[in-house]
């Protein structure tokens, strides 16, 4: 188990991810704290396949691959969608329901199809994120962050990435897609994840 001190100002963190939307995201979280992120593309890391059954099983293999070829601590994510009325579909399928050119006006019109299929009137939705931050001696920690709301159609806004245009956070009008993306971040599942794995491995003097 990975404690305080773990991490700190001038740690270096490879970021287990090869998507754009993600790594923007990180990298503005962790820049206040003095953290040097690398992305694992820059490092020429291959993309794992995403064979878990659960986020924090995906979540674990992608920072125990990164730590593991790089020598350098790493954080890890899985994240999507859950969908109540659709017994919380696509949940870790989200990146897949866009096909293999990760299209996500097709995602989300399979989502709008299936959901009017169901005939159920419940639109409750939440957006989950599970960071995996794994050492290179393979001592790791698992995080979970949630935001609830509900899934809107058609789409709307043009900012964020995947999911965002169909999802309005619980208490807001705006979809994430319509927010300013530095708004949504500091209420994003991601965030919410974030904050408990900075509480636990981050410490200011280490
Ligand atoms: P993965 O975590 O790389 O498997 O991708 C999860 C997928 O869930 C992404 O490709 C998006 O489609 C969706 N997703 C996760 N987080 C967000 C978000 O903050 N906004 C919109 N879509 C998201």
């Amino acid at each position: 188990m990975l404690k305080s001190g773990a991490l700190h100002r001038g740690s270096k963190l490879v970021i287990a991810s090869h998507n754009e939307g993600k790594l923007y995201e990180f990298g503005a979280l962790l820049a206040p704290f003095g953290i040097d992120c690398i992305s694992a593309g820059s490092l020429g890391l291959p993309e794992p396949e995403e064979t878990g059954g659960t986020f924090e099983a995906n979540a674990l293999l992608k920072a125990r691959g990164a730590a593991e070829a790089s020598g350098i601590m790493a954080l890890g994510d899985d994240s999507g969608i859950e969908i109540e009325a659709l017994d919380n579909k696509p949940g870790i399928h989200s990146a897949r329901w866009g096909g293999p050119t990760r299209d996500f006006r097709l995602a989300m019109d399979r989502l709008h199809t299936e959901l009017e299929a169901s005939g159920s009137p419940c639109r409750r939705a939440n957006f989950i994120s599970v960071l995996a931050l794994v050492a290179p001696d393979k001592q790791e920690a698992v995080f979970t962050g949630k935001v609830f709301g509900e899934v809107t159609w058609p789409p709307r806004g043009e900012n964020g990435f995947g999911y965002d245009p169909i999802f309005v956070p619980e208490g807001h009008n705006e979809t994430f897609g319509e927010m300013d993306p530095d708004f949504k971040n500091d209420m994003s599942h991601r965030m919410r994840a974030f904050e408990q794995l900075i509480d636990a491995t981050y410490a200011n003097d280490a």
